[in-house]
């Protein structure tokens, strides 16, 4: 399965940080908030990733991030030219990806915790899934209204009234038709290609599956000043309890053996000098000194 991370948008809900710099780009606590989104990928297995930014922070993302070859991934990247829905990741990806399922994640999502619910939908993937997330204000959100069975009834697109307490969090798995299925979307009244619109195509054909994900994950939103830092309070109090990074692209690497102990230490040394590469190292003496 390849992967997609959307990171383009107006970010107009944090401006005006977002007015120069993309919102994806900003930090949460100690590092991009794109990385998040990446780790996510990389902890599911998935090493071939395209990234769509707006023709003007594109660069930026080719600066930060490269080829991903430090990282033992393949990174591709893509140019939104207008902020024209979600859904048009699959139209603007067709060209490298058609054949192939993919994951979707929006950059600006953050998931912490066990991750299982993720790798098992990659590794039993049948059906096109989509995932759930019980949050307080549903309204803010795509929803889906499931029956007692837990089976899906319904997606909305932020409801304007109460209808399910699940939320869909930007993080989906789609099989190959979803290339030719993107295409056929017309845009919503707001102008946008919605992702919800794709989500109900399989579920009116019966090939959408829903996965909860439990409490014991936690999924964040970065889309508000007040979600921002609460998200980089919420990774310091982690991080500084354990002493151990979220989401440092490395040390995933490493551990899951994307990259060779020699590729690491090569990579590291090039840092400056900075807390994150004092980390960097930390990993090598404490697992493989
Ligand atoms: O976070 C999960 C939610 O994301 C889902 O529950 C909703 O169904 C989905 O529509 C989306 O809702 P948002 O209100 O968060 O969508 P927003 O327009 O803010 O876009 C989400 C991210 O995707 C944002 O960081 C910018 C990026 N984006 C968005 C659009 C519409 C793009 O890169 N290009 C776009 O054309």
């Amino acid at each position: 399965m390849k992967g997609i991370v959307l990171a383009g948008g107006k970010g107009t809900r944090l401006y005006p940080c977002t007015n120069v710099i993309s919102k994806q780009l900003l930090p949460i606590f100690d590092k991009p908030m794109i990385y998040y989104p990446i780790s996510t990928l990389m902890l599911g297995g998935i090493r071939e990733i395209i990234v769509i930014s707006t023709p003007y922070d594109i660069v930026q993302y080719q600066k930060l991030l490269g080829d991903g070859s430090q990282w033992g991934l393949s990174l591709n990247y893509c140019i939104q030219e207008q902020p024209l829905g979600i859904a048009q990741a699959f139209i603007l990806t067709k060209e490298k990806l058609d054949g192939n399922s993919v994951c979707l994640i929006l950059g600006d999502n953050l998931f912490y915790g066990k991750l299982d619910f993720f790798r098992n939908a990659i590794k039993n993937f049948q059906k096109s899934t989509i995932f759930a997330y019980e949050v307080e204000n549903p309204q803010d959100y795509g929803v889906v209204i499931l029956d007692k069975n837990k089976n899906p009834i319904d997606i909305i697109e932020k409801p304007k009234t109460y209808v399910s307490k699940f939320a869909i969090p930007g993080l989906y798995l789609f099989d190959e038709r979803v290339y030719e299925y993107a295409q056929s979307l017309k845009p919503s009244l707001r102008g946008e290609l919605e992702i919800t619109d794709l989500q109900k195509i399989y579920l009116e054909k019966g090939d959408l599956n829903v996965e909860i994900i439990g409490r014991g994950v936690a999924w964040l939103d970065t889309g508000t000043p007040s979600n921002l830092i609460d998200a980089a309070l919420f990774i310091r109090a982690i991080e500084q309890r354990q002493g151990r990074k979220v989401a440092c692209l490395e040390e995933i690497a490493l551990n899951l053996g994307f990259i060779t102990l020699s590729d690491y230490v090569s990579w590291v040394e090039k840092m400056p000098e900075s807390d994150y590469k004092k980390y960097c190292l930390k990993i090598l003496e404490d697992h493989y000194g």
